[in-house]
């Protein structure tokens, strides 16, 4: 029997980053001074931003896993924009290849036991990402021992639309291990789950915006090719 999968919503993309580059980011974000706190919508104490050099170094390194999110992001919202003629965006093809994700913040948190992020999404920004650098056994036993009905303890959940029907897939919840990164449009609903093990999970999160300046150089160019 052959069929055809038409899913649609937020792309939510996961990663995996080799433990090298965890290690380096973990060691960065520990000598990180100023606080993230007054700007993210967390229950958590220790959130430190990382400077704007690190913030370079750690673009390097990521850029690859950048390039392939918006290279499948713009090849839905392409097809989005041919199958929906009147849709607001009215970019084209050529000038979606122009974009390119820039980091507009980056800051890492020590999720301490009893602290939780509530539902919430990113603003002024597109594109959102969080790395899980280092997540101890103990929260694995303690969600594998969890009675209840929601997803347990340490675990992270998406949320789209309203509460429909589990078989509307409106909800996708992960309890992640140490490597696993998810980028995902910034404003996608999303909450973390509190834990009680005496233990910290570090992980690294980021907001990226697309840089329309290549964009605007195209278009340029493009009007001074009409004129010739
Ligand atoms: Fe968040």
């Amino acid at each position: 029997m052959q069929s055809k999968r038409h899913h649609f919503g937020p792309l939510l993309l996961e990663y995996k980053i080799e433990k090298d580059l965890l290690t380096k980011l973990i060691d960065i974000g520990k000598q990180m001074k100023r606080s993230a706190n007054e700007s993210l919508a967390s229950n958590m104490e220790s959130q430190f931003q990382y400077e704007p050099e690190n913030i370079e170094w750690i673009a390097e390194q990521l850029q690859p896993i950048f390039d392939d999110y918006k290279k499948q992001y713009c090849d839905i919202m392409y097809e989005h924009i041919k199958s929906n003629p009147s849709s607001r965006f009215t970019i084209s093809k050529e000038e979606m290849k122009c974009w390119k994700l820039k980091h507009q913040s980056l800051w890492i948190n020590f999720m301490k036991s009893g602290e939780y992020n509530p539902p919430h999404f990113h603003d002024n920004c597109n594109i959102s990402y969080v790395i899980f650098a280092d997540v101890p056994e103990e929260i694995f036993k303690e969600n594998e021992e969890y009675v209840g009905t929601s997803d347990g303890p340490g675990t992270i959940e998406f949320l789209f639309g309203t509460n429909y029907p589990e078989d509307f897939c409106s909800r996708k919840s992960f309890l992640p291990e140490s490597g696993t990164m998810f980028i995902f449009p910034s404003n996608f609903m999303h909450t973390v789950m509190p834990f009680k093990s005496d233990v910290t999970r570090t992980t690294i999160a980021g907001n990226l915006f697309f840089n329309m300046v290549n964009l605007d150089i195209l278009r340029k160019e493009n009007e001074n090719d009409t004129s010739d």
